[in-house]
């Protein structure tokens, strides 16, 4: 049943990729038959040397999945696109790899003090929020951010929602301290769109998911940005008044391994942190509620609708999860 595979620390040698240490393990048989459905599903093809690595870190990812679901944790981990790569890999492709000017950014948003609805969807309140897209590997998680945002923000303006376009913010938003697949922010992306004077559509500008030249043409601009709302560092409340009274809101949070494989519930993690220079990714909450007394919100992802709940995930609301509150921002359309 147990197949011996002498070929793995060569692979992984060869691939560049540090799983020969973690991946003592051998595939048994079952493991075996999950992979190789997983890689029909997933239309994967891999030489021979490559399959031996790839089964390697899918039967540890899929052990991580199974231990992780016997616990009793408030979400629960699956099989997804990213199951035959090591999170160091994720990182490298879709993650930020040095630390974006977050905390940099000066807040200009003053909230209330409530008190606020209990519960908040946008997707429920009407035509507000765009189907979930799929950054692809680039790291311009950013990007969808800053355009899920900025498409709801016209959507409930003027009731009509527009699809923007993610590549005119990977290929000109550099003057804004952005750096298309190597990262970026929304509130410097919401301040190049103001600037800018305007962003065009994704039907006239596609998405390409690789740095490109700018081609950026004002007569085609269909959203414009009047301007930049930056929620106070570590305000979550003040995220709450936002997304309760005026928009979804753009955050960044610090993704770890346990994140790659969320697969429903109430994300939270203790191998996150919570300060501004460790954020990774940038996404959207569009919502926000509370399940068996645990605070949560509801999120937006650019990994395509098959990850996570329909490219969705809840993460634990009110305790600064992952430094999620470190750099919030939303815009203010101009209609
Ligand atoms: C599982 O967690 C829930 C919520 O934290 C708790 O109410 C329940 O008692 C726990 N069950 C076990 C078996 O630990
Ligand atoms: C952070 O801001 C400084 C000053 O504006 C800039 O030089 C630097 O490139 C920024 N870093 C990133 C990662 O954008
Ligand atoms: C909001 O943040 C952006 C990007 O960090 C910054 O350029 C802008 O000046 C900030 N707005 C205010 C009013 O401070």
């Amino acid at each position: 049943m147990w197949a011996v595979l002498p070929l793995l620390c060569a692979g992984a040698w060869l691939l560049g990729a540090p799983a020969c240490g973690a991946a003592e393990l051998a595939a048994n048989s079952l493991e075996k038959f999950h992979f190789q459905s997983w890689m029909v599903q997933h239309q994967k093809k891999y030489s021979s040397e490559e399959y031996y690595h790839r089964l390697q870190v899918f039967a540890s990812n899929l052990r991580e999945i199974n231990a992780h679901n016997a616990r009793n944790h408030t979400f629960k981990m699956g099989l997804n696109q990213f199951s035959d790569m090591s999170f160091d890999e994720l990182k490298r492709k879709y993650l930020w790899s040095e630390p974006q000017n977050c905390s940099a950014t000066k807040s200009n948003y003053l909230r209330g003090t409530g008190p606020y609805p209990p519960s908040m969807d946008w997707r429920k309140k009407g035509n507000f929020v765009t189907p979930v897209k799929n950054q692809g590997s680039c790291g311009s998680c950013w990007t969808f951010s800053t355009t899920g945002a900025l498409e709801s923000a016209v959507a409930i303006a003027t009731g009509k929602l527009p699809f923007l376009a993610e590549q005119q913010l990977v290929d000109c938003a550099q003057n804004f301290n952005n750096h298309g697949c190597q990262g970026g922010l929304p509130s410097q992306a919401f301040e190049y769109i103001r600037y800018n004077k305007g962003i065009m559509g994704e039907d006239t500008y596609p998405y390409r998911g690789q740095d490109g030249d700018c081609k950026y043409q004002p007569s085609k601009a269909i959203a414009f940005v009047k301007d930049v709302a930056n929620i106070t560092l570590n305000d979550e409340e003040a995220m709450v008044e936002a997304v309760a009274l005026h928009n979804p809101v753009s955050f960044a949070f610090e993704v770890t391994a346990d994140f790659m494989m969320y697969r429903k519930g109430i994300y939270s993690s203790t191998s996150c942190r919570k300060t501004p220079d460790k954020v990774n990714h940038a996404v959207l909450a569009v919502g926000y509620g509370e399940e068996k007394g645990i605070p949560y919100w509801i999120v937006k992802n650019s990994w395509g609708p098959n990850w996570g709940m329909k490219g969705y995930f809840l993460i634990e609301r009110g305790k600064n999860m992952c430094g999620l509150a470190a750099c919030a921002s939303f815009p203010i359309p101009l209609v």
